[in-house]
């Protein structure tokens, strides 16, 4: 007698479960390149979670679902985790994107009203529901690219009232599309002009006001640790006074300039350093010897024109858990797609496919704390899945550009498709699509 369940996903040309390594907790050099393959692979779904993965043939035989959806010629993937992005904007900036291309520093293009401020000006005119709007715009964009969770920043108020603006906007629009969304307080992104002259009283004010009014509304807090931004002492006043208040940890670190961000990430037992184009051999080793996932983000690089990506191999030999996100971002990064960024990291940074996708799933969920719960395709997993119109895994980052995702599938329901050919047969009454839910 064959067990029911609600939906089986058949024939996947290939299905990638990386559960050949453990269900939970980051992987770290050979690791990151296990994959686990089945050919003509099927996924049993109830209530949204994994019930078996296996060959068709072993499933069909094993269970029986009122719905049987054919992925036949498809790769599917575990749904891809980013966990690093900036949604909660409200215009985008492609005048000073212009600008650094013709040549333009960073000085001049804040000069002429860019840069992180004019994110902020634009984030404090907006209401909270036309900023909530704009940023279940933005969710949407990352589903549409495969990805079924994400790691959402504020950081574009730099005050009370529009960091709180900003954390209500990601609450609302996650409420809205089928997204898993973590939450992040970045008011330590920048010095709002009305505290250019009196940095420490900024500072303070996150600490005493931000933070404590602020802290249920975010799992986590993050800081842009700089020279020229927030030094390494007020790094820590901010991350510490974070950690006192409940919040786990997250800081961008090692960017521009090395100045210990990574070390002092990992000495605050942060989930993970983020960026680390600059990170010092002392950080990767800091880094390697603790459960802090580095974060890397080399569309940043691409889009900024810089050269100094981070140094993933040694990274990832040292023995560093290594995740990978897009960074998306109106300044530095407009892009919510991950297998672009897996493009990015193969051929800058010499990262392998298998690497790349245990960069943006497992790693990136164990920084979230929700590798538990999704990340591969083990049993008892949320059945959030990627399916991708490639010839094989292998193809992951060898096709550059477009969109490779066929279908976006959230808790065992198929939520989005980017291809028309096959939809009338692929969608039976009561799968939601586009959002009809
Ligand atoms: O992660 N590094 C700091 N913050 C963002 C850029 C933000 C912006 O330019 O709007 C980043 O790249
Ligand atoms: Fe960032």
């Amino acid at each position: 007698m064959s067990e029911a369940v609600d939906r089986l996903f058949v024939h996947c040309r290939q299905l990638v479960t990386l559960a050949d390594g453990p269900a939970t907790g980051p992987r770290r050099g050979a690791a990151m390149r296990a994959l686990g393959v089945v050919e003509d692979g099927a996924i049993a779904v109830r209530e949204g979670r994994i019930v078996a993965v296996g060959t068709t043939d072993e499933l069909v035989a094993r269970y029986r679902a009122p719905e049987e959806l054919d992925l036949s010629g498809f790769v599917v993937v575990p749904g891809f985790v980013d966990c690093h992005t900036h949604p909660a904007f409200a215009a985008t900036r492609e005048r000073e994107f212009h600008m650094r291309c013709a040549g333009a520093d960073y000085m001049a293009i804040a000069q002429a009203g860019g840069g992180i401020l004019s994110s902020m000006r634009a984030v404090r005119e907006a209401s909270v529901e036309a900023l909530a709007e704009r940023t279940t715009e933005h969710l949407w964009g990352f589903l549409e690219h495969g990805t079924t969770t994400i790691e959402a920043k504020s950081g574009y108020g730099l005050s009370l009232e529009d960091e709180q603006k900003s954390l209500q906007a990601i609450a609302q629009a996650a409420d809205l599309v089928p997204l898993t969304v973590r939450r992040t307080f970045l008011g330590a992104h920048e010095f709002p002009p009305e505290y250019r002259d009196r940095r420490d009283d900024y500072v303070r004010l996150i600490c005493e006001q931000m933070i404590p009014s602020l802290a249920p509304l975010a799992d986590s807090c993050d800081v842009f640790a700089e020279p020229g931004v927030f030094d390494l002492a007020q790094s820590e006043r901010v991350l510490q006074a974070a950690k006192d208040a409940g919040m786990r940890l997250r800081v961008h670190a090692d960017e521009i300039q090395p100045m210990g961000g990574t070390e002092l990430a990992v000495r605050l037992g942060a989930d993970s350093a983020d960026h680390l184009g600059r990170i010092s051999d002392a950080g990767i080793s800091a880094l390697a010897a603790s459960d802090t996932v580095g974060v890397l983000l080399p569309g940043t690089i691409f889009f900024l024109g810089k050269p100094h990506y981070a140094p993933a191999r040694r990274m990832i030999e040292a023995g560093c858990a290594v995740a990978l996100a897009t960074d998306f971002n109106p300044g530095s990064c407009h892009t919510q797609s991950m297998t672009l960024i897996h493009s990015i990291a193969c051929t800058q940074m010499k990262m392998s496919f298998e690497e790349c996708l245990v960069a943006s799933t497992i790693n990136a969920a164990f920084s979230l704390q929700l590798d538990h719960e999704v990340g591969t395709l083990h049993e008892g997993k949320r059945c959030d899945l990627c399916v991708l119109d490639i010839p094989s895994v292998e193809a992951l980052g060898y096709t550059l550009g477009g969109n490779p995702v066929a279908m976006t599938i959230k808790n065992g329901v198929p939520i989005v498709a980017n291809i028309s050919d096959r939809e009338p047969d692929w969608f039976a009454d009561g799968v939601v699509l586009d959002g009809e839910q």
